[in-house]
């Protein structure tokens, strides 16, 4: 008999985690206070934790678990979707949590980690099965991982598909600042494992209304039709922010937003508006025609990031009626910085579906308004039948909330009650919270429930992260090549550089004001 297919798996629902010890490095740090203890306190509000369960915190500093366990009620107690905290809930959570002190250099921490681990296993029936949260700079990835493989911390891709114990590994980004040391650190995380076993976090996967794009593309035969060349006029994805960067200067001196929002959450945005229907939902299959998408993108070559690119930083400026600093002016930030906080681009997607169509993208910080969002601009009626204002009727869009106001909507033009055919546009709305309540789960408790489940559909793999890169990287040596030009600047509080304005108007198109 054939094996099955793997491509043809679907995500597996409806199910809790395997059971497993999740041990998170760099607990101490704030993503753990802030996103993942409140991520798995909730999971364990709608009993989708394993029965047999245990998070363990591994940092530097000396602590007890009493200690640990306060500090983590306290980052849940403040970032918890579900507030307040139930006692008797939480009462029977923090027992699965636990703490080993320790360097990440010292093999010892590594044979703690191991013998408490094993405790774990016979005392809360973790069963052997790790998931490792790298929760550091990816500098520390090769030691952590290093270290681990030689305290025998480490099962086999072979051992868990024989049914056997299991380890994975979570990785955040930034995966590298370019294509080479992506290619590095993939390296590095290669060297301990297989790529079965990696779970690479861009958050933006988790979000619900990302998970939604799939299901209204792929779960309603209306639009998958119009979704081509043939009807299409444009695209448009916005990622705008209010905030600036909020006490990171130094981690944006080395990024840009560039590297921080387009190369991954961006990119992931598009890939997922243009890609073709996967054969299931298997990770594979929908990773499969992300890379297709990220393949096809016309390569942004030196000679046409003049024309396709615009940056921007921002100057002072006032953002919901209050007066913010300059990027310059923030703590770690050179006074001559060079860094974008502003980018948009005019990318094509070189392939059958979408020869021709542009896909316009911006993001930045301290914009106008926090927004994210995919517009899908359909072609204007063939004939103008009526007689519209300005000469010409409104072409239909459908809009994409991703965040805030999650929703979709579809504007669509209509007559005017009334003795004359005067055209008006309206929209049909469908708003989230109002169809579904407001308090949907957050981006880490979907990640962090499917890699206890084995389901990498949400993750991206090492091709994908590494075709970003090379796409982006393009722009950079570009940029490079023309030395010194300090990018423009706009007001704090606006919607990025005219020369943004000017990218797409040359096209006979505007930025939506959304
Ligand atoms: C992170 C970036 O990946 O995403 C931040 O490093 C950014 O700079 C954040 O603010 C945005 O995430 P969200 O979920 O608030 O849209």
């Amino acid at each position: 008999m054939q094996a099955p297919n793997p491509l043809r798996r679907g995500l597996v629902e409806d199910r809790a985690g395997d059971a497993c010890a999740v041990v998170i490095f760099g607990a101490s740090g704030d993503l753990t206070r802030r996103k993942l203890m409140p991520a798995l306190y909730n999971l364990a509000v709608s009993r989708s934790l394993p029965s047999g369960f245990a998070v363990v915190g591994v940092a530097r500093r000396a602590k007890t678990n009493e200690q640990f366990r306060a500090e983590m009620k306290d980052g849940v107690g403040s970032f918890s979707r579900r507030k307040p905290i139930d006692p008797a809930l939480w009462a029977d959570f923090e027992r699965a949590i636990s703490y080993v002190a320790g360097t990440f250099e010292d093999p010892k921490t590594y044979a703690d980690l191991r013998a408490h681990l094993e405790q774990l296993d016979s005392e809360r029936g973790t069963r052997k099965n790790r998931l490792y949260y790298l929760a550091v700079p990816p500098a520390e990835f090769g030691v952590i991982m290093k270290n681990l493989k030689e305290a025998g911390l480490v099962a086999s891709a072979a051992s868990s598909a024989a049914g056997g114990p299991w380890t994975r590994v979570i990785i955040e980004k930034p995966f590298g600042h370019d294509l080479a040391s992506a290619r590095v650190l993939n390296d590095t995380v290669a060297e301990t494992f297989d790529e079965s076993q990696v779970f690479r976090i861009d958050h933006y996967l988790g979000k619900e209304t990302v998970q939604n794009l799939l299901v209204f593309r792929f779960a309603n035969s209306l639009f998958e039709p119009l979704w081509n060349r043939e009807h299409v006029d444009h695209v448009q994805i916005t990622v705008a922010e209010e905030i600036g960067v909020e006490g990171r200067g130094k981690f944006y001196e080395q990024t840009g937003v560039t590297k921080d929002i387009v190369e991954n959450h961006l990119m992931q945005l598009l890939c997922l508006t243009a890609m073709e229907p996967p054969i299931s939902l298997a990770a594979d299959a929908v990773r499969d025609e992300k890379v297709k998408v990220l393949r096809s993108l016309r390569p942004m070559e030196r000679s046409l990031v003049q024309d396709n690119v615009v940056r921007g930083q921002y100057a002072r400026g006032y953002v919901k009626g209050e007066e913010v600093a300059a990027y310059r002016e923030e703590p770690d930030v050179a006074k001559d910085s060079r860094i974008e906080t502003y980018v948009a681009m005019r990318v094509f997607v070189d392939n059958w579906r979408w020869g021709g169509v542009p896909f316009y993208v911006r993001a930045g910080k301290r914009l106008a308004r926090r927004v994210t969002e995919i517009a899908i601009t359909f072609k204007k009626v063939p004939h103008g039948l009526f007689r519209a204002p300005d000469g010409g009727i409104s072409p239909n869009v459908l809009t994409m909330r991703i965040q805030p106001d999650e929703g979709i909507a579809l504007r669509f033009t209509t007559k005017e009650p009334g003795q004359h055919t005067i055209l008006r546009d309206v929209a049909m709305d469908f708003r989230y919270g109002s169809a579904f309540g407001s308090n949907t789960p957050e981006a880490y408790e979907r990640l962090l429930l499917d890699a206890m489940r084995g389901e990498a559909t949400l993750f991206t793999r090492r091709d994908e992260v590494e075709e970003q890169w090379a796409y982006i990287d393009n722009v950079f040596d570009a940029w490079r090549a023309e030395a010194n030009a300090p990018p423009p600047l706009y007001v704090a509080g606006s919607w990025g550089p005219d020369q943004a304005d000017d990218l797409i108007a040359r096209d006979g198109r505007r930025w939506r004001k959304p």
